[in-house]
Order: C-alpha cells, then sequence, then structure tokens
C-alpha cells in the first residue's frame, strides 16, 4: 500500500502509458525513502529519459518549488554510442503535460550528452543539491564511472542516488563501471540491490539507510556488494 498519493495517481494513470523499463517495485522503494524522516529538500535528477517514465515516477514525490533536470541527448541519437534507448524531447514534453505531477513545471530539460564537461552541470544544478538522482543514460564502463562521479557531486548529503541495469545481461558494461567506481573508495555507496537497480547514498548515511530497507516490504535478505553490507531486494 504506497502513502504518497502521488505515487498512487500515477501509477494509476500514468506510468503503464509511457514507454519504458522502469519495474513497478520502484513505486515500493521510492515511497519508502519518501516517507522517511532525512532527504526532504531538494529536485530530483534523471540522465537518460527516453520518455521520462522514471522521471516522473520520481518526480511525484518532489515538491513543487524544487527544480528538477532531465539530462538527455534526445534527438541527438548519434550520441547515443551504445544504442540505450532513444530519446524524444517531443514526446517527454508531451508525457509531462498529460502524466507529471507538476505538469512539467518544474522540470528543466537539459539536452546534452552527461559527460560532455560544456554542459557546467554541477554549475547549472548545484553542487549538493539534489534529493534523488538516476543513472539510466550511456551504459559503458566509462559512462557509468563519469555518471556516478557527477551524481556524487549533485547529490545531497541525505540524497539517493539510483543506477540502472547494474544486474542486466544486455548492458555488462554497467556492473564493469560500477566495479571501477567503488574500487576507488568514493564517499558514495551502495545500500540496496534489486529489480536490476543498485541504490546508494553518501558513506555517512549508509547505515542508516540499510536499517530503513532491511525493513521494506520487498527486502530478503543482506548481501556484501564489493566489501558493502546491503540490502538485497
Ligand atoms: C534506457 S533509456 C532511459 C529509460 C528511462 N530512464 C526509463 O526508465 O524510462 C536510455 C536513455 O539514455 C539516453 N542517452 C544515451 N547516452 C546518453 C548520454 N551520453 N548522455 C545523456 N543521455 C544519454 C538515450 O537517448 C535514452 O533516452
Amino acid at each position: 500500500m504506497l502513502k504518497n498519493k502521488n505515487l498512487v495517481q500515477y501509477l494509476a494513470l500514468g506510468f503503464k502509458e509511457v514507454e519504458g523499463w522502469c519495474g513497478e517495485q520502484v513505486f515500493t522503494t521510492l515511497d519508502l525513502l519518501d516517507s522517511l524522516d532525512i532527504n526532504k529538500i531538494g529536485g530530483c535528477l534523471e540522465i537518460g529519459i527516453h520518455h521520462g517514465q522514471s522521471y516522473m515516477l520520481l518526480n511525484q514525490v518532489i515538491d513543487a518549488g524544487a527544480t528538477s533536470y532531465a539530462v538527455d541527448i534526445f534527438d541527438n541519437q548519434e550520441m547515443n554510442i551504445d544504442q540505450s534507448g532513444v530519446g524524444s524531447l517531443a514526446i517527454f514534453k508531451s508525457n509531462l503535460e498529460k502524466y507529471d505531477v507538476h505538469k512539467g513545471a518544474n522540470t528543466v530539460s537539459i539536452v546534452g550528452d552527461s559527460t560532455d564537461p560544456s554542459l557546467k552541470l554541477e554549475e547549472v544544478v548545484g553542487v549538493g543539491s539534489m534529493r534523488f538522482i538516476s543513472i539510466d543514460g550511456g551504459h559503458t564502463p566509462e559512462h557509468t564511472v563519469s555518471d556516478l562521479n557527477l551524481a556524487c557531486r549533485l547529490i545531497n548529503n541525505q540524497g539517493v542516488v539510483i543506477l540502472d541495469d547494474v544486474l542486466h545481461h544486455h548492458w555488462p558494461g554497467v556492473m564493469e563501471g560500477v566495479g571501477r567506481f567503488l574500487h576507488g573508495y568514493p564517499t558514495l555507496v551502495p545500500f540496496a540491490l534489486g529489480h536490476n537497480k543498485l541504490y546508494l547514498c553518501k558513506i555517512s548515511y549508509q547505515a542508516y539507510y540499510v536499517e530503513a530497507f532491511s525493513k521494506c516490504s520487498l527486502a530478503t535478505r543482506p548481501v556484501v556488494f564489493y566489501g558493502h553490507r546491503i540490502i538485497a531486494l
């Protein structure tokens, strides 16, 4: 039973109308994250939008006054070097009008390659400002390492980063990338894994989120992932 009414509404009326690959289990984990006492401030950001299915899921729990960011190369598909999805700005905007809780009013669409320094994402978005970040753009090891490093800087200290396709056999680059990232002793570390998504937070809050997710209805057992004790969903 979802607590957040915007999530209930999106699941009933929008989610299945939008093309995408996001599992419904994310409604449960996001509802749990939204119900916690910490991480209440800031917008969301997604790298890799396609038509907006998972972006709009995250934005349902964001307050109208907070700005959220949708980063995708969209119609510049020649930069989609591993052919992961096919973003479309026109379809995304139309879906925002139909299904987004804020009808697109708090969304800034950023057209570009997430690895391109000239986008100046740290300046535009703000270091340490995001409540939730989803990474689902380029699926090579290089994109994964770059996007995780960027997320480590953009997420607020209590925020949560969700990395997609971490266990998908069509996209082994994501697993290679996350391994290489974690071997660098980053301060963004995993706390849960399930339904093809890895959940990460800043190291000071890892124990807090492990404890919170151990009580999640989807929790199965604790496991060790690259040296971190996390919850398998
Ligand atoms: C798998 S789809 C995203 C699906 C979406 N998150 C969902 O669950 O509905 C991947 C998206 O990443 C975009 N993309 C690929 N490479 C990118 C890059 N380097 N920077 C930004 N976006 C990229 C593609 O255009 C595509 O829309």
